[in-house]
């Protein structure tokens, strides 16, 4: 259940037995996945692929809070000890609403992005590329900003990215010649880091990196958000199971996603939104 606005959260470390909660649109919180099993491989991970509603990024704000709180909801009920928003659209736009309304800590990339692209920039200039809502969130703009004022931020929306991904298209010449477009505007304004603003760009890091030759050095705000998440941890022994639940197509998510995150991955529908 969500706390009542008047009440205020207070996040004693939860037994360890509980899983953490981790969602987005669809396969780009693999990546993030990809992080928690790498950092803190014992926990216990309940995924959720809202891929009924994806592409989460052009949709306006007041849609993004009301999706991610029946996500919230929904770990709420099923017990969750914490969440980490693996999309950079909800961290950006449903982050600053929903964090404190629920019993256990929400985790955003926004925070963690930032403090690992300005630890990267020697020259104060930031390139991101991230969906539109995200852009025109200015959740980056701002906290880069908040933490170094003499940063500048050049930031390009990229709303192809997500259904050339969310389609299969990684390694393949529309993809090349649409990334490539992307990264014109901020290669010209001589950006030395660039951070993968939405959790499914990591998945194009080989062509980016390809494209850029090694110049331009790409921030995955999962690595930060994920060493977050483990400061509120008490620390398990063991392999953690994850589970995966999907609100629209199972069996592409499991195609896509076992290809995308090189396992296999088994899901099961979940119905959200009475
Ligand atoms: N992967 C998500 C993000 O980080 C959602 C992208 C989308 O569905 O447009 O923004």
């Amino acid at each position: 259940m969500a706390l009542k606005p008047e009440e205020k959260p207070v996040y004693p470390k939860p037994p360890a037995s509980q899983p953490i909660g981790m969602f987005d649109s669809g396969v780009g919180g693999l990546s993030v996945l990809s992080e928690v099993a790498r950092q803190i491989p014992a926990e216990d991970v309940m995924y959720l692929a809202d891929t009924k509603r994806v592409p989460y990024g052009g949709r306006p704000a007041d849609e993004i809070i009301k999706i991610n709180t029946e996500i919230l909801n929904y770990f709420a009920e099923q017990g969750v000890k914490l969440v980490i928003m693996a999309c950079g659209t909800s961290s950006s736009v449903a982050y600053p609403v929903l964090k404190d309304k629920y019993k256990f800590p929400i985790i955003s990339l926004i925070e963690p992005g930032s403090r690992a692209a300005l630890a990267a920039t020697k020259n104060n200039r930031i390139g991101l590329l991230a969906t539109v809502g995200t852009v025109e969130s200015g959740s980056y703009q701002k906290t880069i900003k908040s933490m170094k004022k003499e940063v500048t931020v050049i930031a390009e929306g990229c709303p192809l990215f997500v259904p050339l991904i969310e389609g299969g298209f990684i390694d393949t010449e529309e993809t090349r010649k649409v990334a490539r477009d992307y990264l014109k505007p901020l290669q010209k304004e001589n950006v030395d880091t660039i951070i993968l603003g939405c959790t499914h760009y990591p998945h194009l890091l080989g062509v980016l990196k390809e494209l850029t030759e090694g110049q331009i050095v790409f921030i995955d705000p999962a690595e930060e958000a994920v060493k977050d998440a483990k400061k509120l941890l008490s620390l398990k022994a063991g392999r953690g199971q994850y589970q995966f639940v999907v609100t629209g197509s199972v069996l592409h998510f499991e195609e896509l996603g076992s290809k995308l995150y090189g396992k296999p991955i088994i899901a099961k529908p979940v119905k959200l939104g009475g």
